[in-house]
């Protein structure tokens, strides 16, 4: 069935109050549940039926106002309870019998090893008990959780805790009350054998938070890393947003069975154990800044999401995209600016832009959806982020406060739209942004294309944008966007030059803000004498694909002399681009590969320079990745790409030998004599050590197989030994490989997430046999379809990362894929639903791995009775 963002209503009832009792036992669950009830008198007169969503449901007892309701008085069907009140307001009780114990989507109430916890968002709280699910039902939530003493000694939920005590039989009970009105998807329970780590927060109007992260008992040496990542957002976004948390106790819960990253339920946040838990020994770099980023975002919620919510699903980046751009700029903040968005664009434009290309193209306020679940995309994220960062460059950073402001004020304790923000915007700042909210309404990514145009005589500069934008499911014809394009002009030193558009007194600056609105639009500059080098789109201020005709020689020289770091760095993957596109080209045509060799002078020039951060020149050395190569291609060629590319990493490896040693050997010698931090400088190090180990190795030479070996065994962090391992698993170095897994793997065997990070560095392994090994591997004791983290770290990675085995030509890779994609739809569809997406691309393809892609769609289509999330993106990857 297909919603409709048109035939949003508001809900014909309200619910004030919400009590709820949870007697938990360990083969079934009794909900106790009483609703305070009122007509809403929004919604007209009369009393219109009371249809309650619930799923999965058994109901026990039903009364309204203390009169038991017998089968005559209402309607269940297997996703509604309907029934018709007497009166404009009344209470609802009602219990429910509920099997978390066997639940194994992981939505609703569940239990994951040995705990009980919940997810909710977005409509699994209709799996708990009958109720009104949907965010614009704002309700005072109490909650009594009682369970047995010695199993589960922790028993949370939202807000304050106000009363426990024990009971008979070895039983005991918590109550907790929240005292903001909610919607029931930021509902949370907890119960569980947990540890916690406590410490405390004030906030800047010296109030005293108590700050606990419960994890499970052999995890507590691994929270202290979120602990200061959550003192930290706490303090940013008081400064950064004037936004002070509310409670008295913030709480973070790990569970390790979680199909998502975390959630932000108010007071009690749930995380995916990998997001949460790190120490140097068992979480690399990357992980670390993961847990810091995650942890924000889900603290940046509490106003971006809680205070004020969405009015409906199709809302959803109203609170998704405006966070994400939050938990960006707090990690720019911690650790290096330009690196965080090099990171970010470099994720978008691989997968976000392929969302955009393919059959699930939607905006980032989507018109329907049959599944909400599959509507947690790039695109409502990482392309809402890009939406309101774009606001933000509009606005200034000042404009753009005095918008949050406004909005927080305005709608504080509302459930709010994508429009109410974007008005706050306006208001606050006496501005228009009727136009610019096409980018909430239109898919598809913008092509940008620039042409030059240079009068020496007039000494005047112009610059034609021209825009467009593909066609997408249900969106033939698109309006202009409008598109921030920041930018500077470079003279022949490198410098950037005065801007002056004609009509204008004097020059702006060396850097600044068009907004191309138009279809076809020039704008020209005076009183430039001679013809300069445009950098455009700095800091990727619009999330569209430029096109501007620079020689290899010109992008070299934006490498060395932008002054902007993002932009440089772009101007290095141009180039590379460039260069990996010859190869392709010489690849499919039979003839030998030729590097381009002032690719190898950039990165000898970067490698050389001891003055440049070594955090950019790691990025710039990092070739794009076959995933964002497939997507630049119109019909990606993946044997040629993977071949392009691993000659390209080669011949680096072999021209830039020595330089590639000296600093690798430089920095592991720090490493070796500095112990682990997750700091920007230190991660910085590793990082370049790490890329220039992978380059090294690719000459096969012993005494790198040495080095390699020394810092697997040698080193006192898993950055070092995960990047040493990779490089012997994607080497021909068999024995050492072999012995090096094993041993990895007999020591961290009884940890998950290192365990998870040994499948994902051997499913990415490019190497012919991918197929071959990850089969084997799910055979592997560690492995469990049942775990979510574990189908990512194997299947997911594979599919994702590993495209030359993935894409094998015999389609047994797809065939692998839809298997198991069947297998999970059984048990988890949203799980299921997520390692669809590599099939979805089939477009990108050739003929031949189109139809044995359809094919397996096809399979799935009829392998038997779907879930609404495995069957929207399959019929409409057919369609
Ligand atoms: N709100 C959570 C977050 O972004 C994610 C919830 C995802 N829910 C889902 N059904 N996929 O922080
Ligand atoms: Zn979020």
């Amino acid at each position: 069935k297909v919603i409709y963002l048109k035939d949003y209503q508001v809900p014909d009832y309200l619910i004030d109050e919400t009590n709820l009792t949870f007697e938990l036992y360990e083969d079934h669950t009794l909900v106790h549940a009483q609703l305070v009830m009122r007509r809403n008198p929004e919604a007209g007169a009369g009393l219109p039926p009371l249809v309650l969503d619930g799923q999965q449901l058994e109901l026990l007892s039903l009364s309204m106002d203390d009169r038991e309701l017998g089968a005559a008085d209402y309607q269940v069907d297997d996703s509604h309870l309907s029934l018709q009140p007497v009166a404009p307001t009344f209470t609802l009780d009602s219990t429910v019998r509920i099997h978390p114990e066997t639940n194994t989507a992981l939505e609703g109430l569940y239990k994951s090893g040995k705990m009980f916890c919940t997810q909710c968002e977005a409509e699994g709280f209709r799996k708990i008990t009958y109720y009104l699910d949907r965010p614009d039902v704002m309700s005072a939530f109490t909650t009594t959780v009682s369970a047995e003493q010695h199993r589960y000694p922790v028993l949370l939920s939202n807000g304050n805790p106000v009363a426990s005590g024990s009971e008979e039989g070895g039983r005991h009970w918590a109550t907790w009350e929240d005292p903001f009105k909610k919607p029931a998807y930021l509902f949370a329970l907890v119960a569980g054998d947990l540890w916690c780590v406590e410490d405390s927060f004030t906030t800047m109007s010296q109030r005293e938070v108590a700050l606990r992260i419960y994890v499970e008992p052999e995890n507590i040496d691994k929270v202290q890393h979120a602990m200061d990542s959550l003192k930290k957002s706490m303090r940013w976004d008081e400064e950064v947003y004037g936004r002070e948390y509310d409670l008295d106790i913030f709480m973070i819960v790990a569970v390790n069975d979680f199909n998502m990253g975390a959630m932000e339920n108010k007071g009690l946040n749930i995380f995916n154990s990998s997001c949460v838990l790190a120490k140097a020994e068992t979480a690399t770099d990357a992980a670390h800044q993961r847990v810091e980023a995650v942890v924000a975002h889900e603290y940046f919620h509490n106003w971006s999401g809680n205070r004020v919510t969405c009015r409906d699903w199709f809302q959803l980046s109203l609170k998704e995209g405006f966070t994400v751009f939050r938990d960006a700029e707090f990690s720019a903040d911690m650790n290096s600016r330009t690196v965080k968005r090099i990171e970010d664009v470099a994720f978008l434009r691989t997968n976000q832009f392929a969302e955009d290309a393919g059959p699930m193209a939607h905006p980032v306020r989507p018109d329907s959806f049959i599944e909400i679940s599959n509507f947690y995309t790039l695109t409502v994220y990482e392309k809402g982020s890009e939406v309101v960062r774009m606001i933000h460059t509009l606005l200034g950073a000042e404009g753009f406060r005095k918008g949050t402001d406004l909005y927080f004020e305005r709608h504080d304790g509302q459930a709010v739209t994508c429009d109410d923000f974007v008005k706050a915007m306006e208001d606050a700042n006496g501005i228009d942004l009727s136009q610019f909210k096409r980018w909430y309404s239109q898919a598809g990514t913008p092509r940008l294309s620039v042409e030059e145009a240079f009068d020496a005589a007039a000494q005047t500069y112009s610059l034609t944008f021209r825009q467009s934008c593909p066609a997408t499911p249900g969106q033939a014809e698109k309006q202009p966007f409008v598109i921030p394009v920041e930018l500077g002009l470079l003279d022949a030193a490198g410098r950037d030059l005065p801007l002056r558009l004609a009509g204008e007194a004097e020059a702006q600056g060396g850097n600044r803000v068009l907004s191309v609105t138009e279809a076809e639009q020039t704008f020209t500059f005076v009183g430039i004498a001679e013809k300069p080098l445009p950098s455009l789109l700095r800091g990727f201020s619009a999330p569209v694909k430029l096109n501007f005709p620079y020689s290899r020689d010109q992008l070299m020289f934006l490498m060395q002399h932008d002054s902007d770091g993002f932009n440089r760095w772009e101007a290095g993957q141009q180039l590379s681009v460039q260069v990996l596109q010859e190869l392709v080209g010489q690849y499919q045509r039979g003839e030998a590969l030729v590097l381009d060799q002032r690719l190898v002078d950039a990165f000898r020039t970067l490698l050389e320079d001891a003055t440049l951060d070594q955090a950019m020149v790691a990025e710039m050395l990092s070739l794009p990745s076959e995933a964002y190569l497939t997507e630049i291609s119109d019909v990606a060629d993946v044997d040629a790409i993977h071949a392009a590319r691993e000659f390209a990493r080669q011949s680096i490896g072999q021209a830039l030998f020595q330089p590639l040693l000296a600093r690798y050997q430089a920095n592991r010698a720090i490493s070796r004599d500095t112990a682990y931090k997750a700091e920007a400088d230190h991660i910085a190090r590793r990082t370049l050590q790490n890329i220039a180990l992978s380059y090294l190795m690719q000459s096969g030479r012993g005494e790198v197989l040495d080095a390699c070996l020394e810092q697997f065994d040698a080193c006192d962090n898993m950055t070092e030994r995960l990047s040493a391992l990779a490089v012997l698993v994607n080497s021909g170095f068999e024995r050492e490989k072999a012995d090096a897994l094993a041993r990895f793997a007999e020591y961290f065997k009884d940890d998950p997430l290192v365990m998870d990070q040994w499948f994902s560095v051997q499913a990415g392994c490019g190497l012919p046999g991918g197929l071959e090994r990850v089969k084997a591997l799910m055979e592997h004791p560690a492995f469990t379809l049942k775990n979510p983290n574990k189908v990512r770290a194997l299947i997911g990675a594979f599919a994702n990362q590993n495209l030359v085995n993935f894409h094998r030509a015999d389609g047994e890779g797809y065939r692998f894929l839809a298997d198991h994609v069947i297998t999970l739809n059984a048990f988890n569809p949203q799980i299921a639903s997520r390692q669809l997406a590599p099939l979805t691309r089939w477009r990108k393809y050739d003929a031949g791995r189109q139809q044995l892609m359809k094919a397996e769609l096809e399979r799935i289509l009829a392998s038997g009775e779907l879930s609404s999330d495995v069957f929207e993106v399959v019929s409409k990857s057919l369609a």
